[in-house]
């Protein structure tokens, strides 16, 4: 597949076929991933392939608990429906898909930040001025990792939402404090059709100077 016809027609999809996703297009999938490009090449990530029902359905209800602790803090009735519609679906169809990737953030030592906050920079002011280039590392390879799965006929999801739980996932999957879930990917084949969000306009987000 073109990588233009695939930046274009990829969507978030959230509903899958009850259908397996072969080893070898999993691989392929992870693969994309690893060929990301990262911060002085440092690959800050890891990946967990979660096909176990019942795992997946235990970090999805630790969502829905931690929803339910959030639900109190909620400002408006507004809020409060919103977050109700995150628990059934928004923030936990994950469960649902034949295939989660957690990718994960690994530690990250940027030298740089060192130097800078021994120069008397606050860490404030630093995240300031190289805004997480750890993160930005993971995110390229999430990038990806969306754009093979829809090459290979996929659907998957970039989501966040379900990390109000990662403390849960911390003891589920058993990880520590050293690393984080920046993101889950669901994965399988689409069960819905392909609905494109708006996009603001290039001339509204874009200049050149010079
Ligand atoms: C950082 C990030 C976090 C997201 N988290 C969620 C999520 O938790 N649940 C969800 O259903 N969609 C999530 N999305 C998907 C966005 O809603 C989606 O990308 C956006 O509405 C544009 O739609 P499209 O992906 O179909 O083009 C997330 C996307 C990004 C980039």
């Amino acid at each position: 597949m073109d990588l233009f016809d695939a930046i274009a027609q990829r969507t978030s999809i959230r509903r899958f076929k009850d259908q397996p996703v072969p080893e070898e297009d999993i691989r392929r999938i992870l693969d994309a991933g690893r060929l990301a490009p990262s911060a002085n090449n440092t690959q800050p990530w890891s990946f967990l392939v979660l096909r176990d029902k019942a795992l997946l359905a235990n970090m999805a209800e630790a969502v829905r608990q931690q929803v339910d602790r959030m639900l109190p803090f909620a400002e408006n009735e507004k809020q409060a429906q919103r977050l109700a519609a995150y628990k059934s679906n928004y923030y936990t169809f994950f469960e649902k898909a034949p295939v989660v990737i957690a990718a994960f953030m690994e530690a990250y030592d940027a030298s740089a930040n060192q130097l800078l906050a021994r120069m008397g920079y606050s860490a404030e002011d630093i995240a300031r001025l190289r805004p997480n280039p750890g993160l930005q590392s993971v995110a390229a390879a999430i990038e990806h990792m969306l754009l093979a799965a829809h090459a290979l006929g996929y659907g998957s999801c970039w989501m966040t939402g379900p990390l109000v739980a990662q403390e849960a996932f911390e003891k589920i999957l058993g990880y520590g404090r050293e690393k984080f879930i920046a993101a889950l990917l669901p994965l399988g084949v689409p069960d819905e059709k392909a609905s494109s969000k708006p996009r603001k306009s290039l001339t509204e987000i874009s200049r050149t100077v010079g």
